[in-house]
């Protein structure tokens, strides 16, 4: 006999604070609502209001029925959503947004010549009762004036969190700042559609991480891919953009660094994630002027792995096998391009053979980062291109990588020009070998590594030294830490750079 199973609701909602949303991605789902309910104008207030914070998130979109209503302040609410343009899909964000912030929802809302219809759900209430409740009703005088004055058009829907106790910054103007930072970006294509977003009262700019408006951005290319997927017809849009060499200080205003570098992921034109290496490249200096955006559709999620907070993509592996040959080989020829412009007067380069010979004999004994063997791919499931190879550059398919544990890495020793304000060396891993780039730029090169050519015990100690920094570093770094140990690389080169000036 099948009987009700009824959740332990005091349990579950209070678990449910717990479903990976930050306080940013909070407000922006419930943003996506009022994107999806056709509103050309959002405002997001985050104010104390007697004493408390609270945050307000008002729009002049269509507003719901009670029908509806009674469907959002509901986990798992059933509504109708079009797959190619709605950003909510999962009926969840309203409810889990709210309560991983918040202890108290109220919603007012009204579609146009309708009733003013008020609804709300308090977490207190629903741990004393255990039992999901909720109000519903028509909106009070003062609620209605609420309304009025935050949505101030005939139809829309005013959220309103209170009892806030996860906010992340508890400096509510801090807070707001970074909202409003991060919103431009993320809804820059609805705020270039002319849709008014603002963050207490101030206007929210569309702000474009590909930077195309600048003088000096080049699109490297702008392809639609089909992707292997069960329907063979699923298409995901590609665009890769080198941003202008700028000075470094113009480098840092611009936020040009190892952190922004990378993918920028946008789901039915809205953006769920930053930044990102996809596994497909390692961070690294030499690709702060890379930037790609990588654009789907939501009937694309299962694939590209956008869970219902629709905060970051785990491509699954056809996918990111797919992404590795197509974009990776794009990737490899841009960094060749990169490095050219900084190739050393070759009259600056000293003989290593010595000691990347001993490097190599006892690479085994040397704690270094696993090897890559490369193993070439099978194209499976690819359609070809259609339009021709541009000429110039090798798109190479790139290899797929295998990493093997327990082999040593050799090592090889460049020149690179970088100026002398740049680090004293960079490094990257190529297979089974360490490529050093010593820059001939910095002064300690010049004066001490240069000067002492002739002399192989100085040399030769100073390349032992090099290539165990850059075996560790190339060992440690991951997404996580990358920032810091850039940083503490060009404070020592800096460091180093004044004591020999
Ligand atoms: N600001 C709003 N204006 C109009 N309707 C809204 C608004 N906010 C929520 N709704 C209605 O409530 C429903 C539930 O919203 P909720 O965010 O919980 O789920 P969803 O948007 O359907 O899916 P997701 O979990 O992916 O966000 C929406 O589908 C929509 O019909
Ligand atoms: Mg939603």
């Amino acid at each position: 006999m099948s009987v009700k199973n009824q959740p332990n609701a005091g349990k579950l909602i209070s678990s449910l604070r717990n479903t990976g949303y930050d306080s940013y991605t909070a407000i922006q789902d419930i943003v996506d609502n009022s994107i999806d309910a056709g509103a050309r104008r959002i405002e997001v207030s985050v104010k104390t209001v007697d004493g408390e914070p609270r945050i307000m998130i008002a729009d002049n979109g269509s507003g719901m029925s009670m029908e509806i209503l009674d469907e959002a302040l509901k986990l798992g609410s059933a509504t109708q959503k079009d797959e190619m343009s709605d950003l909510g899909k999962y009926g969840m964000g309203l409810c889990t947004a709210s309560i991983s912030l918040s202890r108290k929802l109220q919603v007012i809302s009204r579609k146009s010549g309708g009733p003013y219809l008020y609804s709300s759900q308090d977490l207190d209430e629903i741990i004393l009762e255990n039992e999901f409740i909720k109000d519903r009703r028509e909106a009070t005088n003062d609620e209605i004036n609420l309304f009025k004055k935050e949505v101030n058009d005939e139809s829309g829907t005013l959220v309103i969190l209170s009892k806030i106790d996860r906010l992340s910054n508890t400096n509510l103007s801090i807070f707001a700042g970074t909202l409003a930072g991060s919103m431009g970006r993320i809804y820059r294509k609805f705020i270039d559609s002319n849709i008014n977003i603002s963050v207490n009262g101030k206007k929210v700019e569309a702000v474009d991480p590909l930077m195309l408006s600048l003088k000096g951005s080049t699109v490297y290319s702008d392809e639609e891919y089909t992707v292997p997927t069960k329907s063979g017809k699923d298409k995901i849009q590609v665009k890769v953009v080198i941003l202008p060499d700028v000075n470094e200080q113009l480098e840092k205003e611009m936020k040009m660094n190892t952190h922004s570098q990378g993918f920028y992921i946008l789901r039915n034109n809205r953006e769920i994630a930053n930044g990102l290496t996809l596994d497909i490249f390692r961070r690294h200096n030499d690709f702060n002027r890379l930037r790609l955006e990588l654009s789907f559709t939501s009937n694309l999620d299962n694939e590209m792995g956008v869970r219902f907070t629709k905060d970051g993509v785990s491509p699954n592996q056809a996918i990111s096998d797919f992404l590795k040959q197509e974009i990776g080989g794009q990737i490899a020829s841009i960094r060749k391009i990169f490095l050219k412009s900084r190739i050393a007067d070759s009259s600056k380069e000293i003989d290593h053979e010595e000691s990347a010979s001993v490097i190599a004999k006892k690479s085994k004994l040397l704690i270094t980062p696993d090897a890559i063997i490369e193993r070439r791919a099978a194209r499976t499931n690819v359609e070809p291109r259609d339009k021709p190879e541009k000429e110039g550059t090798e798109r190479d398919r790139v290899p797929k990588e295998t990493r093997v544990s327990s082999s040593g890495l050799g090592a090889r020793f460049e020149t690179l020009a970088m100026g002398k304000n740049g680090p004293l060396y960079d490094c990257y891993q190529e297979g089974k070998v360490v490529v050093i780039q010593w820059n001939v730029d910095h002064p300690f090169y010049e004066k001490i590594i240069f000067m002492n050519k002739d002399r192989k015990d100085i040399t030769a100690g100073i390349d032992y030294l090099i290539y165990a920094l850059a075996a560790a570093e190339l060992k440690t770094t991951n997404d996580d830490n990358s920032e810091l140990i850039g940083t503490i690389k060009s404070i020592m080169s800096a460091n180093l750079c004044s004591l020999l000036s």
